[in-house]
């Protein structure tokens, strides 16, 4: 029993002890999620970007993904008064909330757009790097990192 008990908490806290945001819970944990499935999804676009085996369905279902949890269905994620630890999210967020907003919104349409071209492996590459770009402006202004 107790060693069942050990492995259980060693698991959990290889799971999620890599992050900064051990504790996280509502709102910011649900961020943090929408975050983690996003960089999975550019991953999966990533690995069809010079594949042999191209699949376009993998590069537009992914695309679809990332623009679904962006624009509006992004920013709501950011209620005012939800920084601080565990969360990386900067307090400019709220002071700038319309660039804030435009980013995102940003990333929808970079997302829509490379979701346009998936039937295309040889036009991926620009869009592909311009969504990109999107991540790292929001991260750059907008993210404060913990460690
Ligand atoms: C409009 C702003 C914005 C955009 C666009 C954005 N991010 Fe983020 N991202 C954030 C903020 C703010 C945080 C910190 C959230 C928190 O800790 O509460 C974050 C956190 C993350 C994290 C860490 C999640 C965790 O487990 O703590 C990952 C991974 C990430 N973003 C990947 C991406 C990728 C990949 C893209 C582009 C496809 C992207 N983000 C686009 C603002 C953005």
């Amino acid at each position: 029993m107790r060693k069942v008990f050990l492995v259980t908490v060693i698991t959990a806290f290889l799971v999620t002890g890599a992050h900064a945001h051990m504790g996280a819970t509502g709102v910011v944990l649900e961020r943090m999620e929408a975050m983690k499935s996003i960089a999975s999804a550019v991953k999966a676009i990533k690995s069809q970007l010079t594949s042999d085996n191209y699949s376009s369905a993998v590069v537009s279902e992914n695309a679809a993904l990332i623009e679904a949890h962006s624009g509006k269905a992004f920013t709501k994620l950011f209620p005012k008064g939800s920084e601080g630890a565990p969360s990386e999210a900067s307090p400019l967020i709220w002071k700038d909330w319309a660039a804030f907003e435009k980013i995102a919104d940003d990333l929808k349409e970079s997302a829509g757009i490379l979701k346009g071209v998936a039937s295309d492996q040889a036009s991926l590459k620009e869009p592909f790097t311009n969504m990109l770009k999107t991540c790292g402006a929001c991260h750059k202004k907008f993210r404060e990192k913990l460690n």
